[in-house]
């Protein structure tokens, strides 16, 4: 057992994990961040994309050792103050799920996108958003989803 320090959603975490546990597992089944979910297990679906010190990782393709002494985002960290996320906001108002399996990690890619590039095109967005994978909307929405939560986010940039 390897002893970790991990703030995960602005809390800090001690705990003795396995050498080859994952990220995706030390979430769910040590801290109970349930919201994180695993879809293929070999970094290929985004279901469990995360924010690793501000920056989304496909959470099943880093051991929880990897993350001793860095801050881990997950779904349930982006809201605050009981507030959605306007891009959590934005795939509500959308219509930018069906199953809601994929739109955690869809979610925390797009956040990561727009702190990219915060006035993506469309293609931008689909190209930004091609390692998560949906298997009931084809798309359509998530797209609009992005594109509005981009908008919301620059005018309360400039309101601020
Ligand atoms: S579960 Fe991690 S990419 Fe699919
Ligand atoms: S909403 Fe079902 S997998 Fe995306």
């Amino acid at each position: 057992m390897t002893r970790i320090n991990v703030t995960v959603d602005g809390v800090s975490n001690a705990d003795d994990v396995e050498p080859r546990m994952l990220l995706v597992h030390y979430l769910r089944e040590v801290v109970g961040k349930v919201g994180t979910v695993v879809g293929c297990d070999t970094s290929n679906c985004g279901a469990c994309t995360v924010h690793l010190d501000g920056r989304s990782v496909k959470s099943c393709n880093v051991l929880a050792v990897q993350a001793d002494g860095h801050e881990v985002t997950t779904i349930e960290g982006l809201a605050s103050n009981g507030e959605l996320h306007p891009m959590q906001a934005a795939f509500h108002e959308n219509h930018a799920l069906q199953c809601g399996y994929c739109t955690p990690g869809m979610i925390m890619q797009a956040v990561d996108l727009l702190r990219e590039n915060p006035d993506p095109s469309e293609e931008e967005i689909r190209v930004g958003l091609e390692g998560n994978l949906c298997r009931c909307t084809g798309y359509h929405n998530i797209v609009k989803a992005v594109a509005a939560a981009a908008g919301t986010m620059s005018s309360e940039r400039s309101n601020a």
